[in-house]
């Protein structure tokens, strides 16, 4: 009788971060088509977002029209919606064998909450641990971009003030201090993070990204 499991390999999870404006969605997109034309299965998606209940507390954390929202419950809202996301979709995807992309995972909370909100690393950490029981991407990519650059991208892409939703709309300080928590976040952490300068070509970017997960399968 043969000892071996049946069972696939884990897929490979993959999270894309970067500032409000830096490409992540077309990078996501091109990474997906670029790993499926190797022939794997993936499975790509969002946070907060990804299930029917995420969805729900994104619409809930995002639009403007819910009165104050302060600080602890935003970071809260994010870590439910992260739960939900990790139990219901990413942990089985992975489980399946299939690769997971997600555009933002934790260290968006550990940015957009810990630095930009100051509520501080540590205690976002916590309550995302609890969140995904611990489940942590094996690669993090980072597409660095300035605030200025950030906006002015936003505002290139029909964007404007209007229609910043309630993370968008914080001012250029803000959201200079969401760069610097990501990128001491892969300085910390060297081996699991890839950060690519977002103001290159769209090509280039992909090219960065390609050749490093490459290295990785
Ligand atoms: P998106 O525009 O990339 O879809 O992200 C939605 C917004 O939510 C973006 O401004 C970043 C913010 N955000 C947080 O503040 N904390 C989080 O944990 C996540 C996932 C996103």
């Amino acid at each position: 009788m043969s000892n071996k499991s049946s069972a696939p390999a884990r897929g490979l999870f993959i999270a894309f971060e970067g500032g409000d404006g830096a490409g992540k969605s077309t990078q996501v997109a091109m990474a997906q088509q670029w790993l499926e034309a190797r022939g794997s299965q993936v499975v790509t998606t969002r946070e907060p977002g990804g299930t029917q209940i995420s969805e729900a507390l994104r619409s809930l954390v995002l639009e403007h029209g819910h009165g104050e929202i302060d600080s602890r419950t935003e970071a809260l809202i994010y870590s439910a919606a992260r739960a939900a996301h990790v139990q219901q979709l990413i942990a089985p995807a992975l489980n399946a064998g299939s690769h997971v992309i997600c555009d933002r995972f934790v260290d968006s909370s550990l940015a957009y909450q810990g630095m930009g909100r100051a509520l501080g690393f540590d205690a976002v950490a916590q309550i995302n641990d609890f969140a995904t029981d611990g489940l942590k991407p094996d690669v993090t990519i980072i597409l660095d971009i300035s605030a200025a650059d950030g906006r002015a991208r936003r505002v290139a892409a029909g964007g404007g003030v209007e229609a910043a939703d309630r993370l968008e709309a914080e001012p250029d300080d803000f959201h200079e201090r969401i760069r610097n928590a990501f990128l001491e976040l892969a300085a910390g952490d060297p081996e699991r993070y890839l950060v690519v300068d977002a103001t290159l070509s769209v090509a280039e970017i992909h090219a960065a990204i390609t050749t490093y997960l490459a290295g990785l399968l």
